[in-house]
C-alpha cells in the first residue's frame, strides 16, 4: 500500500536537474559539500547526477556514495543499456541505491525527439525498467512530459513500468504546463485505475515555467503523491523546479490543512539555501519566500508597529524555524517612530518624547538621502554627526 505513509518523501534534485541549468554547474567537490548539507537537512532521496552524461557526475556520485549512508542516492538514466550500466557502476557500494529511468511519452516528444511509435516507447520502458531492476531493488520510472501525454497512454506506460519492477512512479510536468486542479485529478485517476498503482509510491516533479511548480506539487500530493521532487532555491531548467524550502514550509505552516509533513529539519533551510547561493554564485532575489533576505524583514511603519505588539500580525512563520536568527526591522523612509524608538532602545538609548521627536525628524531627513538607515547611521546621528548638535 503506497499512498498512506504519514510523511511526504522529499526527493532533492538540486545536484541533477538543478545543476544542469545555466549558471548552476558544480564541481564534484562542490556537489559533495552540497550533498552533506542535504543529508543534514533530512531529505529522503538525493539525486546526485546523470552518470552517463559526464565524468564529473560519475566522480561526484562515487564520492557521495562513499560518504553518505543514509539518504537514498538516486542517479538518472535514459532508457539505454549503457546509461543503466553507468548508473549501476556509479552506485556500487551505496547503502540505498536507486536508478531513475526516464523516457518521454508525450506525442510531441515521441514524434520530434524520440521518433518512436507508442509501441516502441512501451517496449523500451518495459525492457529498461526491468534491466535497472536487475541491478537494484529501488527503481524509479519517469514518463518525461507526462502531463502533456494522452492520459490513456500515460496509464499504459505507467502500468508497464510497474509490471517491469518500478517501485516509484514519478510524473514530470516537464514544461511547467499543468495547473493544480488538473494535476490533482491526474494523480487521483492514476492511483485509482492503474493496475499495481497501490503497491508503488507516486511522485510529482514540477517545473516552474508558469510560476506554479510549488502549487502543482502540493496539488499532486492532495491527489495521492507521496514523493515530491524539488530543488534548493528552486534552481533548475528554465524557470526552475519546485522550491524545496517553499514546499517544506507550506506543509509545516498549513499542516492542519494538508495533514501530512516532511521529515526535514526546517531549521537547516536557510543555511542550506545560503550554501548553494555561495557555491554556484547565484543569489536568490530578496523577496524569495522563506530564504530571501526580505522574507522576515519589515520596513513600513504600520507593519513594524504591529510586529512590535505581536509578531503574528505580519508573520506566519517563526524565522528561527527556518534558520534565520531573527526578524529584521529595517529602518527606512517607510518606518515609523515606534520602530525607531525600539531600535534606539536596543542600542542603549532611552529618550524623552521631545528628544525622540527631534531624532525622528533627523532620521526622516536622512531617509531622503539613503534607502536604509543602519545602526552606525543612528549612532552618528545621536553623536551629532548628522545634526551637529548631539544628544
Ligand atoms: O523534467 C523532467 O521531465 C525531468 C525528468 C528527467 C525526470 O527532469
Ligand atoms: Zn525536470
Amino acid at each position: 500500500m503506497n499512498t498512506t505513509p504519514e510523511f511526504v518523501r522529499i526527493f532533492d534534485t538540486t545536484l541533477r536537474d538543478g545543476e544542469q541549468s545555466p549558471g548552476c554547474s558544480m564541481t564534484p567537490q562542490q556537489k559533495v559539500v552540497m550533498a552533506r548539507a542535504l543529508a543534514e537537512l533530512g531529505v529522503d532521496i538525493i539525486e546526485t547526477g546523470f552518470p552517463a552524461s559526464s565524468q564529473s557526475d560519475r566522480e561526484a556520485t562515487a564520492q557521495i556514495v562513499r560518504e553518505l549512508r543514509d539518504p537514498t542516492l538516486a542517479v538518472l538514466s535514459r532508457c539505454l543499456p549503457g546509461d543503466i550500466e553507468a548508473s549501476a557502476r556509479a552506485l556500487e557500494g551505496a547503502a540505498k541505491p536507486r536508478i531513475h529511468v526516464f523516457l518521454s511519452t508525450s506525442p510531441l516528444h515521441r514524434e520530434h525527439k524520440l521518433r518512436m511509435s507508442k509501441e516502441q516507447v512501451i517496449e523500451s520502458i518495459g525492457t529498461h525498467v526491468a534491466m535497472a531492476r536487475s541491478y537494484v531493488d529501488d527503481v524509479e520510472f519517469s514518463p518525461e512530459d507526462g502531463t502533456r501525454t494522452e492520459e490513456d497512454f500515460l496509464h499504459e506506460a505507467v502500468a508497464v513500468a510497474i509490471a517491469a519492477g518500478a517501485t516509484t512512479i514519478n510524473v514530470p510536468d516537464t514544461l511547467g504546463y499543468t495547473t493544480p486542479e488538473e494535476i490533482r485529478g491526474l494523480f487521483e485517476r492514476m492511483i485509482a485505475n492503474i493496475p499495481g498503482a497501490k503497491d508503488v509510491i507516486f511522485s510529482a516533479h514540477c517545473h516552474n515555467d508558469l510560476g506554479l511548480a510549488v502549487a502543482n506539487s502540493l496539488a499532486a500530493m492532495e491527489g495521492g503523491a507521496r514523493q515530491i521532487e524539488c530543488t534548493i532555491n528552486g534552481i533548475g531548467e528554465r524557470a526552475g523546479n519546485a522550491a524545496l524550502e517553499e514546499l517544506a514550509m507550506a506543509l509545516k505552516v498549513r499542516n492542519a490543512f494538508y495533514n501530512i509533513d516532511t521529515r526535514l529539519d526546517t531549521r537547516r533551510l536557510v543555511p542550506t539555501s545560503q550554501l548553494l547561493q555561495r557555491l554556484i554564485g547565484m543569489p536568490v532575489q530578496r523577496n524569495k519566500a522563506v530564504v530571501g533576505e526580505n522574507a522576515f524583514a519589515h520596513e513600513s511603519g504600520i507593519h513594524q508597529h504591529g510586529m512590535l505588539r505581536n509578531r503574528n500580525t505580519y508573520e506566519i512563520m517563526n524565522p528561527s524555524d527556518v534558520g534565520w536568527p531573527d526578524t529584521k526591522m529595517v529602518l527606512g523612509r517607510h518606518s515609523g517612530r515606534a520602530a525607531l524608538e525600539h531600535r534606539l532602545r536596543a542600542l542603549g538609548y532611552t529618550m524623552e518624547d521631545e528628544q525622540l521627536d527631534q531624532v525622528f525628524a533627523q532620521f526622516k531627513a536622512l531617509c531622503e538621502e539613503q534607502r536604509v538607515v543602519e545602526d552606525e547611521d543612528l549612532e552618528r546621528l545621536i553623536d551629532g554627526g548628522v545634526s551637529g548638535q548631539g544628544y
